[in-house]
């Protein structure tokens, strides 16, 4: 069958990543995290004891590090330096200094072409930020999710509480609210939606209707 990279993306906790999965799951894609590579330079810089907001220290390092990739289960995993970062991706000293990093042009670019060779693989579900206005501008199949951020806020803090961390709503909503802002406003490729993305507002379905809308409309374009 033909090749489909479809690019789906919006701000945290909008749903993405569930539904990226799924589109994967039915039209037999791999998924693709991209923001785990923003997270995985900022996992490896916090290790290596580097200061995430000085980009001249980052990016030796960075450039330094070996990265390999794989496929498991149809989902791209990486490790860096002979180690697979795996849950600790999702720890709150990398939440908090991510969005540092990914302002970085440097580090943008070493993830971007990293994510661009991924189509060797096949067809991609991708999700990101700047996966349909950057990384594959030439795809037909961009989605752009968005869920008001009273739901996103109670979304993310539910998950977080089922990791056994014990951040408050308010918390939880005041970081989303601080990570939104800088990855909207940041100079390099800054999250907004995509020239002819398909916008999708997550607050009004669950994980099934929102996969139905995607499928429908990846049908209407075909
Ligand atoms: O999607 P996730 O919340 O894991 O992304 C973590 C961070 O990585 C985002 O807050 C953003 O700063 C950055 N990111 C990005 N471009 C992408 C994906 C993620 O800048 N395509």
């Amino acid at each position: 069958s033909k090749q489909r990279i479809i690019a789906i993306d919006g701000p945290a906790a909008s749903g993405k990543s569930t539904v990226a999965r799924e589109a994967a799951k039915r039209l037999n894609c791999v998924y693709v995290d991209s923001g785990a590579f923003y997270r995985g330079v900022t996992w490896k810089m916090l290790r290596e004891g580097v200061n995430t907001k000085n980009p001249l220290a980052v990016l030796p390092v960075l450039l330094k590090s070996k990265w390999k990739f794989e496929v498991r289960d149809r989902a791209v995993f990486f490790s860096i330096d002979g180690v697979e970062p795996g849950e600790a991706l999702r720890d709150k000293d990398v939440r908090e200094a991510v969005s540092d990093i990914a302002a970085m042009p440097a580090v943008r670019k070493f993830v971007v072409s990293n994510l661009r060779k991924l189509k060797k693989l096949g067809s991609l579900a991708m999700e990101g930020r700047d996966i349909g206005s950057v990384v594959f501008p030439k795809t037909p199949y961009k989605f752009y999710l968005d869920a008001n951020p009273e739901e996103r806020a109670k979304r993310r803090h539910a998950e977080l509480i089922a990791r056994g961390e014990t951040e408050k709503a308010q918390e939880v909503m005041e970081s989303l609210e601080r990570r939104d802002k800088k990855d909207s406003t940041r100079k390099a490729a800054p999250l907004k939606i995509a020239d002819g993305a398909y916008v999708i507002d997550t607050s009004e379905y669950d994980v099934e209707g929102v996969a139905r809308v995607l499928l429908g409309r990846i049908s209407d374009l075909e």
